[in-house]
């Protein structure tokens, strides 16, 4: 019997890049997206066009390179936003416009201040006006989880009559539990007349830890596409995990109707390429994706897997990307096989000036570490054009940091600012305090440092330290990164990034979703 199809709806670049501190680049973004297409997501939303000029040019950048995947942009049920979203998606293979109201009593009364029939009336009018753009229309009643049902019957039959294709139910603050929701979905589907003409669509959140559990609820009752972030990434605790979904879905062919289009050997690349892109680390016993997924470490576990894997994994390492694209480079590979390696990899370049820069950091990585793998690339590349992109107010020249035994660290750091070095040293409680308080007595930022953290990206101890700085100043919560083999060297870069981020114009402007 063939399976029926379950769409997946990564919107990681949306709801994702609503974390704090996870706002990406166009660059980023056009990478995240080849690396999305290449894992066979059904849709992409890229982004919230209406939000600021350089989501608008994120979305409408990556309309223009994805082929092979639907490409999504978000848009409040108004006319500016529903405007901006579909020139930003037109020039996109296949176009999606997105749009969405709130329905709870909540949010009708307390935020939007409008009736229901009122809200009914916009609804409508914001899918007609997006089917403009594309036939292809997605409406999400937001906060569905907390709304009552017979308004959500009346409001989705009036806007399937107006042409939304997609009816996707949000349980936008995670409240919702797996029988409930599951229910919520077969009731719909059951209620109302038109319900047939649509795809159902579920978009979880995590506060309760249940996004994954309630999105495969869902499924059993009828939906067919799932929106989802990789790593779980989203607004608050996150959204369901792509990667669980994808992964529960396929193991447990016996439970679902259905299947993704997925190709799983590209999850784990996918998950280390976001970490390192928006600075948040995978919790290392995170399903999947986590370092510790596929290790056993009791002995009885051990002995039974070297009989026969399948006494303690359900799942093989290998079909989820473990170790699929670790091919090596050294210090004695040229300039074409960097170049191929990247194309690999689905990175592009802009010029051959930044190709030359990049293979000039690869080449005295090399000169410090052995074995170069995809992951390293990774990091150097998102330096590479974090940098390009971040303008570099400041720059880290050259560091000295010292600590032995008994004595009080100390830092020595030459900055560049706007072109003109400046030196400062500091004691600290360790070298990368240290640094931090040295690099600050130039840059006299003021800014609260949220969360420093250092993951090793590869094994061995000559591993490229990874160093994510979060920082706030303002209201505004950037998140620098910075990779070096040391790691004292691997923090100040992640410090000057952050601030540097801090310091450019480039504000996003995160409407209130
Ligand atoms: O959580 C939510 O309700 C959303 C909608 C815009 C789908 O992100
Ligand atoms: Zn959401």
């Amino acid at each position: 019997m063939t399976k029926e199809k379950l769409i997946i709806f990564d919107t990681t670049m949306r709801d994702g890049e609503q974390s704090p501190g996870a706002s990406m680049t166009k660059e980023e973004k056009l990478r995240i997206a080849r690396q999305l297409e290449r894992m066979r997501v059904d849709v992409i939303e890229a982004g919230f066009p209406a939000a600021s000029d350089g989501d608008f040019d994120a979305v409408q950048a990556v309309a223009g390179i994805i082929r092979d995947s639907t490409v999504c942009g978000l848009a409040r049920a108004n006319e500016l936003d529903i405007r901006r979203c579909g020139e930003a998606v037109r020039g996109a293979k296949s176009p999606r416009v997105h749009t969405f109201l709130a329905t709870s009593p909540i949010h009708m009364e307390k935020k939007l201040r409008m009736e229901p029939s009122q809200v009914i009336e916009q609804a409508v009018r914001a899918v007609q006006q997006a089917r403009g753009y594309t036939d292809n229309v997605e409406f999400s009643p937001e906060d569905a989880g907390r709304s009552d049902i017979d308004f959500l019957c009346r409001i989705l039959e009036r806007v399937i009559k107006a042409g939304a294709t997609t009816i996707n139910i949000p349980d936008t603050v995670g409240y919702t539990l797996p029988e409930h929701f599951g229910g919520l979905i077969r009731t719909l589907r059951e209620r109302i007349p038109n319900s047939d003409k649509v795809i159902w669509s579920v978009h979880c959140h995590n506060d309760l830890g249940l996004a994954v559990a309630n999105s495969l609820a869902a499924v059993l009752n009828g939906a067919r596409q799932v929106e989802c972030t990789v790593n779980g990434l989203g607004e608050r605790a996150g959204n369901a995990a792509l990667e669980e979904i994808v992964m529960a879905v396929r193991t447990r062919q016996d439970m679902f109707g259905c299947d993704t289009a997925i190709d799983t050997t590209q999850i784990v690349p996918a998950s280390r390429l976001v970490s390192g892109i928006t600075g948040f680390p995978v919790q290392p016993n995170k399903a999947i994706v986590g370092a510790n997924a596929f290790a056993h470490e009791a002995g009885i576990h051990q002995d039974g897997v070297l009989k026969s894997r399948d006494t303690y994994e359900i799942m093989s390492a290998q079909d989820v990307g473990w170790n699929a694209n670790r091919l090596v480079l050294g210090k004695h590979s040229g300039r074409n096989a960097f170049r191929q390696r990247l194309t690999d990899l689905g990175i592009q370049l802009e010029s051959e000036e930044a190709l030359n820069a990049a293979f000039k950091r690869f080449k005295d990585l090399a000169d410090k570490k052995h074995e170069i793998f995809d992951e390293d690339l990774q990091a150097l590349i998102t330096e590479e054009t974090s940098d390009q992109v971040e303008s570099e107010h400041f720059r880290l020249v050259s560091l000295t940091a010292h600590s032995e035994t008994g004595e009080s660290p100390f830092a020595k750091i030459v900055v560049s600012e706007n072109g003109k070095e400046k030196r400062s040293e500091a004691q600290g409680s360790g070298p990368v305090d240290a640094s931090f308080k040295a690099i600050e007595g130039i840059a006299k930022s003021g800014a609260e440092l949220l969360l420093y953290s250092v993951n090793a990206i590869t094994t061995g101890t000559d591993a490229q330290g990874e160093v994510t700085v979060r920082l706030s100043k303002e209201g505004r919560i950037v998140n620098g990164q910075g990779a070096d083999t040391d790691i004292v060297v691997a923090s100040a870069k992640a410090y000057l990034n952050a601030l540097n981020k801090l310091h450019s114009n480039a504000t996003r402007v995160n409407p209130q979703v």
